[in-house]
């Protein structure tokens, strides 16, 4: 995997770890509302590196990955926004639905550039 990529999405996969583990010992609705902050704007981080190393490598599906991105981060703005007014409980129903989020996204969208992104960077060593 491309090393940018990888080191975002390690950090992302760590902090849903760490908003489980406090889920799961029972903190505070403020200390698990911190934890969210940090995943949302570690999430707008991530998705604006990548955002930029596409236009790097002139990738082709620019458009529709950047697109995604926005539609994701909206999900996720509402459903924090929810939760911060306490109209959702946050629990394991919320951390399921993160982690899919998250993998979702991952699996599909993110390992296409990846393969691009390698195929890239082996054409260009080939030269
Ligand atoms: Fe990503
Ligand atoms: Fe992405």
């Amino acid at each position: 995997m491309h090393p940018l990529l990888e080191k975002d999405h390690q950090k992302l996969i760590t902090l849903i770890e760490t908003l489980d583990k406090c889920v799961m010992d029972g903190h505070s609705v403020s200390q698990v509302n911190q934890h969210l902050d940090a995943f949302v704007s570690l999430a707008k981080d991530e998705f604006k590196n990548e955002e930029d190393l596409m236009k790097e490598y002139h990738y082709p599906d620019f458009n529709e990955h950047k697109k995604e991105h926005e539609r994701l981060l909206e999900q996720l703005l509402s459903v924090h926004e929810q939760l911060k007014k306490g109209h959702t409980p946050f629990g394991e129903e919320y951390m399921h639905w993160l982690r899919n989020w998250l993998e979702t996204h991952l699996l599909d969208a993110d390992s296409l550039l990846d393969e691009f992104l390698y195929k890239a960077n082996s054409a260009a060593h080939r030269t």
